[in-house]
């Protein structure tokens, strides 16, 4: 019957040769008489023909049907998913360079370690990461971030949101109150909203978020989300009197301080910042950081790093949440550390970012003379362009959306009602002036007449 359908489908051709009694006995765990006499049968209605030792073939006598294409779209989703495995459109948001990935060192790297990890690399993983991936983690944090922790301390997750789960599974109680940056990184609002938290806007100015404010609406907050280093989306940096005041608040409410600490590796001019957590003398800070940004998201590896005396608590939660990331990929993430490519491959990304950037500067500061005013920060990987007085952003960004731009509109990454308008624009996949050039013309269409 199997056979019959799979000739009339074209799945099977005229001369194609069929599995030998013995291989299709054991397959599908049946007598090989039962099978022999299957055969026989298709033989006898002349869709088969026995060659001896040569095999069983589909009569060449048999019409084949043409394969029709028997494969189904999947139905598109109903949910509006944050990342749906779409390829990337121009400007796209905290994406690095996608064709400067050096995927051949990474397949000798990753190739080495299948072959060699022995066991290690095929076993169920340490639900609190593989140790060597922890540990070249705390070797790096130490060297450019100025943390000192202990590889012990470090707990590897599939991505940020995994490790705010973590976080908040260890521990949010319902209806904790829980600082966080308006305008700010909404998957994390949405999360931390759907895990229990309550949260409370807290603005954000040209120094980082305004502390002072949150201390006033809401003293008592559990959690304090923070962007220190280039905040999310402004990219301006938490200025030093107000880490120290978030500290001291942190210490005196026994609050938790959550630094999201994304792309900091990217930072084209001025002194590099430390992270928040090197000044975090009374461990109040939990430090989340990604691979996402420096290597490519789709490895979904990033860390936390939590104060010794949540290692138990943080162990407990990770073991029974169950999430843990793939062995070979944090071994073979492990040793393009030690074996010095990241800070190589970091210091080529630097330098190739601070290049798009001025591509994509220079080219809408071109077409649109004095139309943009562009927010000169230190770091990221987006570009604020602010619009004139008047001019609404969800507008435009949705006009360049039909037109195949991702485009995002600032004003929707506020939670209070007064929002700035803005465009946040990726550059780091602009390649050359020629390809900026054609994006700011595009994107000047997108602009009301
Ligand atoms: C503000 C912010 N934090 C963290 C992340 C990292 O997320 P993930 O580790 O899930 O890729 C991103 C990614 O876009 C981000 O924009």
């Amino acid at each position: 019957m199997r056979f019959r359908t799979a000739i009339a489908d074209g799945h099977l051709k005229a001369g194609d040769r069929v599995p030998s009694v013995r291989a299709l006995s054991s397959e599908l765990n049946l007598a090989r008489g039962t099978i022999e006499a299957a055969y026989q049968l298709l033989m006898n209605e002349g869709y088969l023909i026995g060659r001896g030792a040569a095999g069983t073939i589909v009569s060449p006598l048999i019409k084949s049907a043409p394969v029709a294409p028997k494969i189904t779209p999947l139905p598109s989703s109903a949910v509006s998913l944050v990342h749906s495995g779409e390829s990337p459109w121009p400007f796209q948001m905290g994406l690095p360079a996608l064709e400067a990935f050096p995927r051949k060192l990474w397949n000798r790297i990753a190739s080495y370690e299948l072959r060699h990890s022995l066991l290690d690399g095929l076993i169920y993983p340490d639900a609190r990461g593989h140790d060597s991936l922890r540990t070249a983690v705390a070797g790096y944090l130490g060297i450019s971030r100025g943390i000192s922790c202990t590889p012990g301390q470090v707990f590897i997750v599939a991505g940020y949101r995994a490790g705010l789960d973590l976080i908040c599974r260890s521990l949010l109680k319902p209806g904790d109150r829980c600082w966080v940056e308006d305008p700010g990184y909404f998957a994390a609002h949405n999360f931390l909203r759907e895990a229990g938290a309550t949260l409370v806007p807290v603005p954000v100015d040209a120094d980082g978020m305004i502390v002072e404010a949150g201390v006033r609406l809401a003293p008592d907050a559990r959690f304090s989300v923070v962007t220190p280093t280039h905040q999310s989306p402004l990219c301006v940096a938490l200025a030093m009197p107000r880490r120290q005041e978030l500290l001291e608040w942190a210490c005196r409410q026994e609050s938790w301080i959550i630094e999201d600490d994304y792309d900091s590796e990217y930072r084209y001019h001025g002194r590099p910042l430390p992270a928040l957590k090197s000044l975090d003398g009374q461990d109040r800070v939990l430090y989340c950081g990604t691979f996402s940004k420096v290597l490519m998201p789709s490895l979904r590896l990033a860390y936390v790093v939590v104060p010794e005396k949540l290692v138990q608590r943080f162990t407990e939660i990770a073991d029974k949440m169950h999430s843990h990331c793939p062995s070979l990929l944090q071994l073979t993430t492990a040793r393009f550390i030690e074996e010095g490519h990241f800070g190589r491959h970091l210091k080529k990304m630097r330098s190739l970012y601070a290049h798009r950037r001025q591509l994509l500067v220079d080219a809408l500061l071109a077409k649109f003379a004095g139309r943009l005013s562009i927010d000169h920060q230190a770091g990221g990987m987006h570009l604020l362009a602010r619009l004139e007085k008047g001019m609404d952003d969800n507008l435009i960004s949705n006009n360049a959306k039909r037109a195949g731009l991702a485009v995002q509109a600032l004003s929707r990454w506020y939670l209070s009602a007064d929002p700035e308008h803005g465009l946040l624009l990726g550059f780091t996949n602009v390649t050359d002036s020629k390809q900026a050039t054609e994006l700011a013309e595009r994107l000047a269409r997108a602009f009301p007449d």
